[in-house]
């Protein structure tokens, strides 16, 4: 099991999850290796304080010896942050070379402190009350797929996004998830007993796994939303939530589907997660949601987690050295364990 909390990986059968059960109350940990990493992966909670990962100590020395500063860590990055664009801001690449990554690099350096600064300001000691009937439930996911543009948020933001919106659900109402890696539906199919959830999703393994653990509440349609929403479905759902994929196409069709499948009416919301900083048309975001009559109700900045797994990581820090940023503080700056995404709440202007 992995994709939890700063990176840590767990491996759990039956007998593990019955070992966690005592730690979801505050509980003393005893000194066992296992359960020091079942907290890091935020799986149990205890009542004594907790030593921050040893990333966040590696950035604070690698900030100070940047910045010659002394200071609270996010005293550090505020000094790093006004030398780096000062001094070692990249130089895009010729168009020819290299990827989008390549030829928008100030992007990079927003994103690497926009995530660093997001992590020590909520992240720093694990969140608590995951719950653990949902992470065992969720361990028999099928594997995440690249070219379904897939990228699963951690189980304790599903959780987190469920019992968001479930602030706006009354009883009865009906809920349409657009493309379901999240396992949203599940999550919001176990809180209550109250709704009637779809999903319409491309990936047929997604598809069965969702019908196999969903029961008579859930429909799951195995459906391209490029095709936009089936007829049966317009107009007809007071809650639509989807983290649409960040390439700009994409984006698009997936807002366009939540806009044409939600009721017409002030109390209709789609609650949708995405970071403007990482998809590929920032500004269109914006546009799109104008044109298709979403209006931001609410924003929770920083609110879904996705493992920042080591791949992207390379390549980022890979792409900024080329460009010729140094080594420190750069690789300690991308050693934040999440990407984020802000959730956005919309009602619809029709
Ligand atoms: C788009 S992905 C999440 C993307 C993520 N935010 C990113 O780009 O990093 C969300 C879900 O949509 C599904 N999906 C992708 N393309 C789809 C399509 N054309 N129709 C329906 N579902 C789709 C995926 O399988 C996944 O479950």
């Amino acid at each position: 099991m992995c994709n939890l909390a700063y990176g840590s990986r767990i491996l759990a059968d039956e007998e593990s999850f019955r070992r966690l059960a005592p730690y979801q109350q505050p509980t003393p940990l005893s000194d066992d290796p296992w359960l020091e990493r079942a907290l890091d992966a935020n799986l149990l909670v205890h009542d004594g304080p907790h030593d921050p990962p040893n990333s966040v100590a590696r950035l604070v020395a690698a900030l100070q010896t940047y910045t010659g500063a002394q200071g609270s860590p996010l005293e550090l990055l505020a000094a790093a942050e006004t030398r780096f664009r000062a001094h070692h801001m990249p130089t895009p690449a010729k168009e020819d070379k290299g990827g989008p990554l390549m030829r928008k690099p100030e992007r990079l350096v927003d994103f690497a402190f926009d995530h660093t600064r997001a992590f020590l300001t909520h992240d720093q000691q694990p969140e608590q009350g995951l719950d653990l009937a949902l992470v065992e439930l969720f361990s028999h996911r099928p594997a995440m797929k690249l070219r379904y543009e897939q990228q699963y948020c951690t189980p304790h933001t599903t959780q987190r996004r469920v019992a968001r919106m479930r602030q706006n659900l009354k009883p009865g109402a009906r809920v349409l998830v657009l493309g379901d890696d999240d396992l949203v539906s599940l999550a919001l199919l176990q809180a209550t007993s109250d709704y009637q959830v779809d999903v319409l999703e491309l990936d047929p393994d997604l598809v069965a796994f969702l019908k196999e653990k969903g029961g008579e509440r859930l429909t799951v349609l195995e459906h391209n939303l490029r095709h936009g929403v089936p007829d049966s479905m317009r107009a007809a759902y007071d809650l639509v939530t989807t983290d649409p994929p960040y390439a700009a196409n994409g984006m698009r069709f997936f807002l366009q589907c939540a806009a044409d499948s939600l009721k017409p009416g002030p109390d209709s919301r789609l609650f949708l997660s995405t970071f403007p900083g990482l998809i590929e048309n920032p500004d269109k975001l914006w546009t799109d949601l104008q044109e298709l009559g979403l209006n931001i109700e609410q924003r929770h900045d920083h609110f879904s987690r996705y493992i920042y797994n080591n791949g992207y990581r390379v390549e980022h820090l890979a792409a900024l050295r080329a460009l010729g940023s140094p080594l420190h503080p750069t690789q300690e700056l991308l050693g934040f364990p999440f990407l984020y995404a802000h959730f956005f709440e919309c009602s619809l202007q029709r």
